[in-house]
């Protein structure tokens, strides 16, 4: 399958809206250009009922512009299907009802090439508020909301597709190959601590947060160390392998459970992963979406 050609429409906007104009096409974009590699085949599947199909991706983000933004936006509003608005809401009550998410590989209409079509349509409507309409603010946090809702999707998407081709047995490629990280040892890198604001700010972190990123607020820290790096899949599995999570110092955090037995501390029933789920993984493989053989955890 292939990417459209990228999304154009000529302009004639106010600086206050080109922005968020730039940002939905580019968003946008990145979606179609993520399922690109996948046949259409790959976009219909679903793999377990946690996991949603890649199609079904495609058609709820594309949903959420039209029905939280242009429904209230356009004056003349029809949409695109009727039947769509059950179908890809996911938990959106306010909405009204949704499709059951474990059977989402069911909907085997609309095809992908009309949930194409679909986003095409709206992403031509959006433009066309966005370029033309002047929206208000309120419309413009929506879009800005829809937009990090679609990215959030896009994450979905790829680990939702890594699962259902994991399950093929040769392994086929979704993705071209990417490079191998050459990983620096993990350095680790002390922070002394005290009080610190915590939370977001429109001068630091741009015009848009999720509502649990306010307000902002003190928190007193202890000192600590982190990681310079992002940990491995290799490392996590070694962290577990030696029996991480049954580390009383490992759980002391606050907010954290407290698994030791250590004076003070207060033992709770929790499911953590042992150290012999861990040995379990033992020769089990870790697949990407890139048709590599898969890769196997040390014995
Ligand atoms: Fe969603």
């Amino acid at each position: 399958m292939n990417a459209p050609d990228r999304l154009d429409m000529r302009t004639s906007t106010s600086d206050a809206t080109a922005d968020l104009l730039t940002r939905f096409r580019t968003v946008r974009q990145h979606t179609l250009a993520l399922v690109a590699p996948f046949s259409p085949e790959d976009c219909k599947l679903q793999s377990m009922p946690d996991a949603s199909p890649a199609k079904w991706h495609l058609a709820h983000t594309t949903w959420f512009f039209e029905t939280m933004v242009l429904e209230a936006a356009e004056p003349n509003f029809a949409p695109f299907d009727a039947h769509f608005r059950v179908l890809f809401n996911s938990y959106y009550q306010g909405v009204g009802a949704a499709h059951a998410r474990t059977e989402r590989g069911l909907i085997s209409h609309p095809t992908l090439a009309e949930v194409m079509n679909y986003r095409a349509q709206v992403d031509e409507r959006m433009q066309r508020l966005l370029a033309h309409g002047s929206p208000a603010a309120s419309v413009q946090q929506l879009v800005a909301l829809g937009l990090q809702h679609e990215q959030q999707h896009q994450e979905l998407l790829l680990t939702d597709m890594q699962h259902a081709l994991s399950r093929h047995p040769q392994w086929p490629a979704g993705q071209p190959p990417t490079e191998a990280l050459q990983q620096t040892a993990l350095a680790w890198l002390p922070y002394e601590g005290g009080l610190v604001q915590q939370g977001w700010t429109a001068e630091r972190d741009g015009d848009f947060c999720f509502d649990y990123e306010t307000p902002r607020h003190r928190v007193w820290l202890e000192p600590f160390d982190i990681g310079h790096r992002l940990v491995t899949q290799q490392e996590f599995w070694q962290f577990m392998a030696s029996g991480g999570y049954q580390r009383p110092e490992f759980q002391s955090l606050p907010g954290l459970p407290t698994l030791g037995r250590g004076r003070g501390r207060v033992q709770r029933q929790v499911h953590v992963p042992t150290a012999g789920a861990a040995r379990q993984l033992s020769g089990h493989t870790r697949r990407s979406c890139a048709g590599q053989p898969p890769k196997l955890f040390p014995a």
